[in-house]
């Protein structure tokens, strides 16, 4: 699955990401809840913010997914990307505070699902941590189906999501 280069939203974009982006990551880091709900650590240095948007070009290079801005007038919002993994595509984003509360986050959702079950996967599965009601209002918008509960390796509790070609648009 060769990920593409841009993905039109109404209103915004989805597009891959670069390596001037650094100052997103850098940025995302300080944001409280980004380090509360996802693995970005917090409060990265410069360097560390290079390296990690380097690790996401390598990985797109090599075909295990992609990383993707939002962006609304050319201003980044947020992030959001696919790892492709055995079991199929795992989607995760994060967004600055002045990108929330607008439905681009369900919207860069529901377009990067569509577009991976439209070339090829069966199935896009998702992650929340345990009490990331926000996170999970995005899923639900997007035709998500809650799954069961896991632990993960490192312990974190976790509600599992997926989106199948069948699922029906939800009317929330
Ligand atoms: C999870 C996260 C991306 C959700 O962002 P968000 O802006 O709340 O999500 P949405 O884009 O769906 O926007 C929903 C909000 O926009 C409002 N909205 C406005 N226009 C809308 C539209 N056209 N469609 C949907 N919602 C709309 C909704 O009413 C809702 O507002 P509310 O929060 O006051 O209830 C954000 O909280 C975040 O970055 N959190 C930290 C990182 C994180 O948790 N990542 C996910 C890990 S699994």
């Amino acid at each position: 699955m060769e990920l593409p280069g841009v993905l039109d939203l109404p209103g915004a974009r989805l597009r891959a990401l670069r390596e001037d982006d650094w100052a997103l990551d850098h940025s995302l880091s300080r944001v409280a809840d980004v380090a509360q709900w996802t693995y970005y650590p917090a409060d990265v240095g410069v360097d560390e913010a290079r390296e990690r948007v380097a690790r996401s070009l390598t990985q797109r290079a090599e075909g295990r997914g992609g990383r993707f801005v939002v962006e609304r007038s050319g201003v980044p919002l947020g992030t959001i990307g696919l790892s492709l993994r055995v079991d199929g595509p795992h989607l995760y984003y994060a967004f600055l505070p002045a990108g929330r509360g607008l439905g681009l986050a369900t919207e860069a959702v529901r377009a990067l699902s569509r577009w991976a079950l439209e070339h090829g996967a069966d199935v896009v599965h998702a992650r929340t941590m345990v009490g990331n009601v926000a996170s999970e209002g995005v899923l639900e918008r997007a035709s998500f189906d809650r799954g069961p509960l896991d632990v993960e390796p490192d312990g974190v509790s976790v509600t599992r999501w997926s989106r199948r070609a069948d699922s029906q648009p939800t009317l929330k």
